[in-house]
């Protein structure tokens, strides 16, 4: 059938709006069998599919929305590298990033285990690279931000896609090979809501009901044969596969109306038993067809309900501070910092900056000093830090009898739960001195540490970055006093350059994913 037979069929006005390719309107109503109104010339003076990607679902944004966890990842045995990012408040969506790095690292076939890298390794810039999905799989394996070790192996990206109104949808891909030879490069796109904390992959083809292509399709048609101004018949002979392929095609790849609806692009190649008896024999150029917002929602699954109406909406933000998200330890190269023998004139300070840097450490206080620091130590829960007992005036534990020792920590840590409410699980023993009866009488773990920064000795501020930064392994604990100023001083220089070697920074109980062994501990591994 050709564009001049067709031609003949329309009124002039529907012609001069491009007979095949012009945009028929659909609405939530049942398409009427009486000759339609031809051709609503009001969506042709719509902007056209190309116009309304601003609005789109696929939009893509390059800058990261506030308050995502920005992440990366490295491991020489596993060959391996990872930028991703953590949702505060979905730890579905967390969960689920966990897995797709597992799965990557998986594929390395070798036993894993977290590592740091010697300083100036650059690890501090993370989180998801603009474009990196788009990106050859070569590059992906190429270029520093991305590239694993040796630069061949496993690498994981990420790009955040959209986020408005409480949906925020992230890209991972996952490149595996080398410069000479990719053998695995696969995207998944997923989306996480952060005001219901529901969150899981996003599969074009899944945002609509298996009814949806055949009813895009009929209506198509329906609106075909009313544009040639024949009588549109109520009901029609059932597609062909061929034909709701097209039509399926069209609904994964439509874009989203400005008022919520989409706009589906039919390729060329429309055709029914309906179209043939009227000459027709198939269309030769793709069929945009607008689609209410009313009808979009009737055929959509849940998820494509839940992005549609998000889409194009002001993103509401992430509520959750980034304290509240659950790292793995055995996957993340996990530190612990401790600061012991406050609350003391520079505690504030000192969570004024790990708050700034979004770090988190464990304070190990004295009892008979929180009195006076109550809101001190709620800060400090609030922002997300760990408070252990360091009994109440610092007294060498075993120097006592076994119910004074434990009555010590004991009244410590009650002091600091009662003005902190949140319940006190841990111990540090002053001068590190205990033996295993003391711990089995006190019941709680005694934190000792990996790495001693002898800060008391007063060695200067240098000094203690290179006492504690270079020289700390994964699942290490660090020990610092924040009653000495320089130690406060330093805090967010040891953090910046912790983070730089690839370190995450936990607490204590986070550092043994939430259950610290009875006993004596001085680190995870
Ligand atoms: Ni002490």
């Amino acid at each position: 059938m050709s564009r001049r037979s067709i031609a003949r069929m329309l009124p002039p006005r529907a012609l001069a709006a491009g007979v095949l390719g012009i945009a028929l309107t659909l609405t939530a109503a049942p398409v009427s069998a009486a000759p339609a109104p031809v051709l609503p010339l009001a969506s042709t003076a719509s902007p056209a599919p190309a116009g309304i990607s601003a609005a789109a679902t696929s939009s893509l944004i390059t800058r990261t929305p506030k308050g995502l966890l920005r992440e990366r990842l490295r491991n020489t045995r596993a060959r391996f590298a990872a930028r991703f990012v953590y949702i505060p408040g979905v730890p579905k969506f967390n969960r689920l990033v966990d897995h797709e790095l597992r799965a990557a690292i998986h594929l390395s076939k070798q036993s894993y285990r977290p590592q740091a890298f010697p300083r100036g390794a650059g690890l501090g810039d993370r989180g998801c690279v603009a474009d990196s999905t788009k990106w050859s799989a070569k590059r992906v394996l190429a270029r520093a931000a991305t590239a694993p070790p040796g630069k061949r192996g496993a690498a994981v990206t990420c790009e955040v896609r959209s986020a408005s109104g409480s949906v925020i949808q992230v890209a991972m891909r996952t490149v595996r090979g080398s410069q000479r030879r990719v053998v695995h490069d696969t995207t998944r796109l997923y989306y996480a809501d952060v005001k219901t904390g529901a969150a899981g992959r996003v599969l074009k083809s899944k945002l609509w009901h298996s009814f949806a292509p055949k009813s895009l399709w009929t209506v198509t048609v329906k609106r075909l044969i009313a544009a040639s101004g024949a009588e549109v018949p109520a009901s029609l002979a059932d597609p062909s596969p061929s034909q709701l392929r097209i039509a399926t095609h069209a609904l994964i790849h439509s874009t989203r109306t400005s008022s919520g609806g989409i706009w589906a692009d039919l390729g060329a190649g429309i055709t029914s038993p309906e179209l043939r008896a009227l000459g027709i024999a198939k269309t030769k150029e793709a069929t945009p067809v607008r689609v209410s917002h009313a009808t979009a929602d009737r055929w959509s699954r849940k998820l494509g309900v839940l992005l549609r109406h998000s889409a194009g909406k002001r993103f509401v933000g992430v509520k959750q501070p980034v304290s509240k998200v659950q790292l793995d330890c055995r996957l993340l190269p996990c530190v612990a910092l401790t600061y012991d023998d406050g609350p003391g004139p520079y505690t504030a300070r000192l969570l004024r900056t790990l708050r700034a840097k979004h770090a988190r450490a464990t304070f190990f206080m004295v009892g008979s000093r929180v009195p006076g620091n109550e809101a001190i130590l709620r800060r400090a829960v609030k922002d997300g830090h760990e408070l252990g007992s360091h009994t109440m005036d610092h007294a060498d534990l075993t120097m006592r009898s076994l119910s004074s020792a434990r009555s010590d920590v004991r009244r410590a840590a009650k002091a600091i739960t009662a003005a902190s409410h949140r319940e006190v699980r841990l111990f540090r023993p002053p001068y590190g001195a205990i033996d295993d009866r003391i711990i089995r009488a006190v019941d709680m773990p005694a934190i000792l540490w990996s790495v001693d920064t002898n800060d008391w000795r007063e060695p200067g501020r240098a000094a203690l970055i290179e006492r504690s930064v270079p020289v700390v392994d994964p699942g290490g604990i660090i020990l610092f006093h924040d009653i000495h100023v320089d130690s406060v001083a330093v805090a967010g220089r040891v953090v910046l350059g912790l983070r730089d070697r690839g370190f995450e920074l936990v607490t204590v109980s986070q550092l043994f994913d939430g259950k610290v062994p009875l006993g004596r501990i001085a680190a995870r591994y």
